[in-house]
Formats: structure tokens, C-alpha cells, sequence
């Protein structure tokens, strides 16, 4: 998502390429991606670092949400022949002739959720897509996503700040034996500590919308990450990777994807997948979680979806 535009800024297109470069050399292998991240040219820039790259690489992309906020505010759209359309689009930028994993956004609370996925169906059986996933679905649309064709995956905001898939759609994963995508699992950053001196974000970025970014919650959630941070460095590792480690710890099906364009970054997260957290941390952090929950709602009111 942070190839376009990142939290901290605007990314330029070589700085991009060597984020995905260093990541390949690193050996990660799964890179999410959407049609609306840049409007398109998120999609554009990972398929240009991937050229002559793509072999090894799973490749995962979305439809279904067109955008965020526009002057119409959060848009949706699941109809079959926006499905359609979008793969077509997604093939072109991507440069490759078939997407690995094929998510649907955003259930559109106008389109029966059968009917997208009906349509994503037919893409696996015309070879364009090999795999299909959802995000940020409720577990009744779990289930009638997954009655219509098998899913391998459901993405949703995971994170020690953010736990609600554990209220439901944890337990559906594993009945489906489908990974659970846990997206934004440095909490937008504010778990790897360096966000502790901002009192505040540009209009231009995203946690600017989101209560839990803000005022009051703001600083709260400052104070829970610095005492998240003194767990890690009792552990000799970074706060970032305490967040990595611990989602690894929750499940095998458990897949964080951690957002960088940072070369130190990119070395400092994919080494959290080697760090075991030890029992009596694990006790702690949900001790720590518990006597001090994280404030603030994730999403404004307008971002909220019937049923989402
Ligand atoms: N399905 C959905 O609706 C949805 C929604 C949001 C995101 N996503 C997916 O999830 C991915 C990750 O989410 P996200 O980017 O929102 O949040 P995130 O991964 O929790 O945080 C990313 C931010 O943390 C910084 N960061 C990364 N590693 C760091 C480190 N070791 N130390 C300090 N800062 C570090 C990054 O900056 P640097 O570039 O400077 O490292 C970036 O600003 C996205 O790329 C996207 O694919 C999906």
C-alpha cells in the first residue's frame, strides 16, 4: 500500500523498486497489493519491480474498493462486471498473466456477497486468478463468501493494537483451514515507537481520519506502546518485532504483512520471523493489553460498512 504514498510521505518509484528488490533479496516472498492503492499505481509499481522477478513471488491483489475518501466518501463497488473490469486492469499493471491471490476489498452492502464472489469464481476457472480471498469481512460474510467457492485467506487489521478477528473470524479461519492476512501489524506504525513525539498528522495522511490517532487517544496509546517497547528491549529486540513476533505466535495460519520501504526496515521485520517469544512475555503483553486496552475506534463512523 506505501509504494505511492506512504505514511511518512510521498515514495518515489526507485525508492519502490529497491523496497521490493531488498524484500526479494531478503526472501519474502508474499506481496499484497489492491487496485485502489495510488488509483492504480501501487499496482503499476510492484509489477515493474517484479519483472523478470515474478517466479517464487505470491502475488496478492484487491478489488472491490474504489476508494477511501473521495468527495463521495468511502466508495465500494462488488458488482460482477466491476470484478471483471478490475482483473483485466489488474493483469495490465501488474505485467503478468495471472494474480496468486484475488481478494475482494470490501463486501459492497448493495451486491449480495455470493454474487462477487460468483464472479471471482469464474476468474479461477479462466485461469486469471489462482486463489481467492476476502478482507475485512464479518463472520456471516465469511461463511457465505466461503459457501460459494473455497477461500484461502481472510486480511484484516491484526495487531496487539487491534484484536477484534479474535471475537470470530480467528476460529472461522481455522475451521476453513483459510490463513488469516494480518494487515497494518505495526499499527500504522505507532508499535514500532517511533511515532512517540507526534502530536499530530498532515491532512494528507491517512491516520489523520482515525480516532485512534488523535487527541486524547493519541497519547494513550503512546504510553501502551512504550510499555509494549520496555517488554521488547528486556528481549534485546526491537518494538516492532515484539508486534511481529507475537502475531506469528498467535497461529500458524497467522501471516503478517508489514508495510516498509525502509532497507533497515525490511531487514529489521522479516528477522522478527525468527524470534520465539517466551511463554511468560506472551502472559504479559496480555496482561499489559488487558489492564490498559488501546483507545480510540480504528475507523471513523463514515468507514464503517453495514454489517463491517
Ligand atoms: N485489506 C485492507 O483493507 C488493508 C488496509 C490497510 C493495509 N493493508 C495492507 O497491509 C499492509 C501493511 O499495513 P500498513 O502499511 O497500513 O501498516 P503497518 O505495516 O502496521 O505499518 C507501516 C508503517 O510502519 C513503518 N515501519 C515498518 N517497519 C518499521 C520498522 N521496523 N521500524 C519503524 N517503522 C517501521 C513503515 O514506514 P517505513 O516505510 O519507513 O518502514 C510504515 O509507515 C499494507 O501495505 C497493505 O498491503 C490492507
Amino acid at each position: 500500500m506505501g509504494l505511492v504514498d506512504g505514511y511518512f510521505g510521498a515514495v518515489s518509484a526507485d525508492q519502490a523498486t529497491r523496497a521490493v528488490h531488498r524484500a526479494l533479496d531478503l526472501g519474502i516472498t508474499l506481496f499484497d497489493t489492491a487496485d485502489s492503492y495510488g488509483a492504480g499505481a501501487g499496482e503499476e509499481r510492484l509489477g515493474a519491480a517484479l519483472a523478470g522477478r515474478r517466479d517464487g513471488v505470491l502475488l496478492a491483489s484487491k478489488v472491490g474498493l474504489v476508494a477511501n475518501h473521495s468527495a463521495a466518501g468511502r466508495v465500494v463497488d462488488g458488482r460482477p462486471e466491476h470484478v471483471r473490469a478490475g482483473v483485466e486492469a489488474s493483469l495490465g499493471r501488474l505485467r503478468t498473466d495471472v494474480i496468486d491471490l484475488y481478494q475482494l476489498h470490501r463486501v459492497d452492502p448493495q451486491v449480495p456477497v455470493e454474487e462477487t464472489v460468483g464472479a471471482m469464481a469464474t476468474l479461477v476457472a479462466e485461469g486469471k486468478v489462482r486463489y481467492l480471498g476476502v478482507s475485512e469481512v464479518t463472520p456471516q460474510q465469511l461463511r457465505r463468501a466461503a459457501a460459494v467457492h473455497p477461500l484461502v485467506s481472510v486480511q484484516s487489521e491484526y495487531s496487539l493494537f487491534e484484536r477484534g478477528v479474535e471475537a470470530g473470524i480467528l476460529a472461522e479461519c481455522d475451521r476453513l483451514g483459510a490463513a488469516l492476512i494480518a494487515f497494518a501489524p505495526l499499527g500504522k506504525g505507532l508499535l514500532t515507537g517511533r511515532l512517540q513525539s507526534v502530536t499530530g498528522f498532515a491532512d494528507s495522511d491517512l491516520r489523520s481520519r482515525l480516532p485512534r490517532f488523535g487527541g486524547d487517544h493519541l497519547r494513550h496509546n503512546q504510553q501502551l506502546a512504550a510499555t509494549l517497547g520496555e517488554l521488547a528491549r528486556a528481549l534485546d529486540i526491537t518494538s516492532g518485532q515484539l508486534a511481529l513476533a507475537w502475531l506469528l505466535s498467535r497461529s500458524a495460519l497467522v501471516l503478517p504483512i508489514p508495510g516498509s520501504t525502509s532497507s533497515d526496515h525490511l531487514a529489521e521485520n522479516a528477522a522478527a520471523s525468527d524470534i520465539d517469544l517466551p511463554a511468560e512475555v506472551l502472559v504479559r503483553i496480555d496482561a499489559v493489553l488487558a489492564a490498559d486496552p488501546v483507545s480510540g475506534d480504528r475507523y471513523p463512523e463514515d468507514w464503517r460498512l453495514p454489517g463491517g
